[in-house]
């Protein structure tokens, strides 16, 4: 029998990743330590940071090595334990992604659940993707009853996530931006937005003025680029903006221009802060706690975009980089 294989990076790409940059290899056996699980991946996330992973640019996270299989969020089953309190059929959350099985430290792993939630919703709505929404609105722009909020990035797994916890915390509009004519009937018809724009249709700066002609309080940035200088332009008076990605510019060879109008900031005593997740999992549970009666009484809904096989993990990553994704794109293993 051939051992479980992974995806390596094994050279760094410059501008748009290709297939070239990744291989696909057998993974060499290896023994339990004590204290450790071995993991039959059945999910596994591919996000938009991991592109700044496999660059060696100085940044909060480690790059990854080259010719070493990547990471990043996975869920499976236990099939081997070494551990105390983690059983052979238990479902674990951890890291080491990008493999159709992982050799796991318990102490790093956590136990989920999947007869309350499948595995692949604690990759998203109920896991990191979800969490980034909700800190991001509420510690990070503040969000107050009433506001107007424009969200980039919105079919996707945390913008949807954005728009309807919005809502649900009282927002009195909530506008969202997404790259397809599709994307936006799903904004409008299914996740209960206010207002939604393709943003190829034209200027974001033109769309966004028709779609909040009064303007918006609070801009969760997902994009970046000409929607961030877009947002400050439509800025209230005390607006906010949360930034937490930059999807727009991940790809380029050159750093793209700052927005032109930040002099706007003066005049609508507006604030920029930028926000990484992994500085609130002291509210992990409370957001666990308020998504599930969010998701159990409908108010908050998850789609999900699944690639097969981990001989198509790179295509689902370059995928989520394209936009094929409406809502969390996830390689089912
Ligand atoms: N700060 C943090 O801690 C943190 C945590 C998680 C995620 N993030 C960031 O949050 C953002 C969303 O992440 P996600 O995991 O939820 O991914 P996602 O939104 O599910 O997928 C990325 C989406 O970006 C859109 N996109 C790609 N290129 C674009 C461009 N040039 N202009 C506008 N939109 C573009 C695509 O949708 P369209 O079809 O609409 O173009 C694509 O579906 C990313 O920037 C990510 O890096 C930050």
């Amino acid at each position: 029998m051939s051992n479980p294989r992974e995806v390596q990076l094994v050279s760094r790409p410059v501008g748009w990743p290709t297939p070239e940059n990744f291989a696909l290899v057998e993974s060499a056996p290896t023994q339990l330590a004590e204290g450790q699980i071995r993991v039959r991946n059945e999910v596994m996330s591919v996000d938009p940071y991991m592109r700044g992973r496999m660059s060696d640019a100085k940044s909060y996270a480690e790059p990854y090595a080259l010719g070493e299989a990547m990471h990043g969020g996975a869920v499976g089953e236990v099939v081997e334990s070494r551990a105390d309190g983690v059983a052979v059929g238990d479902h674990v959350l951890h890291g080491l992604g990008w493999r159709e099985e992982a050799v796991v430290d318990a102490a790093s792993a956590r136990v989920v659940d999947t007869s309350v939630a499948p595995a692949s919703a604690y990759l998203g709505v109920l896991g990191m993707t979800g969490l980034t929404a909700y800190a991001g609105l509420t510690r990070i722009a503040g969000l107050k009853a009433g506001d107007v909020v424009f969200v980039s990035g919105a079919a996707g797994a945390v913008g949807s996530a954005v728009g309807q916890i919005a809502k649900a915390l009282g927002a009195s509009r909530v506008i969202g931006s997404a790259g397809s004519q599709e994307k936006v009937d799903h904004l409008l018809n299914d996740l209960g937005f206010d207002a939604a724009f393709n943003y190829k249709d034209g200027r974001v700066s033109d769309l966004l003025r028709e779609a909040a002609p009064d303007g918006i309080d609070v801009y969760f940035d997902n994009v970046g680029g000409d929607h961030l200088e877009a947002a400050i332009g439509s800025l209230r008076l005390g607006g906010r903006i949360a930034i937490c990605g930059a999807i727009s510019v991940y790809n380029n060879t050159e750093a793209a221009p700052g927005p032109r109008n930040l002099a706007r900031l003066i005049q609508t005593r507006g604030t920029i802060q930028g926000f990484l997740v992994g500085d609130h999992y002291d509210i992990a549970g409370e957001y666990a706690t308020k998504a599930a009666g969010w998701i159990a009484d409908g108010t908050l809904t998850s789609r999900e975009t699944f690639v097969d096989g981990i001989d198509h993990a790179v295509d689902g990553f370059l995928g989520v980089l394209r936009g094929e994704n409406l809502g969390k794109m996830l390689v089912r293993l």
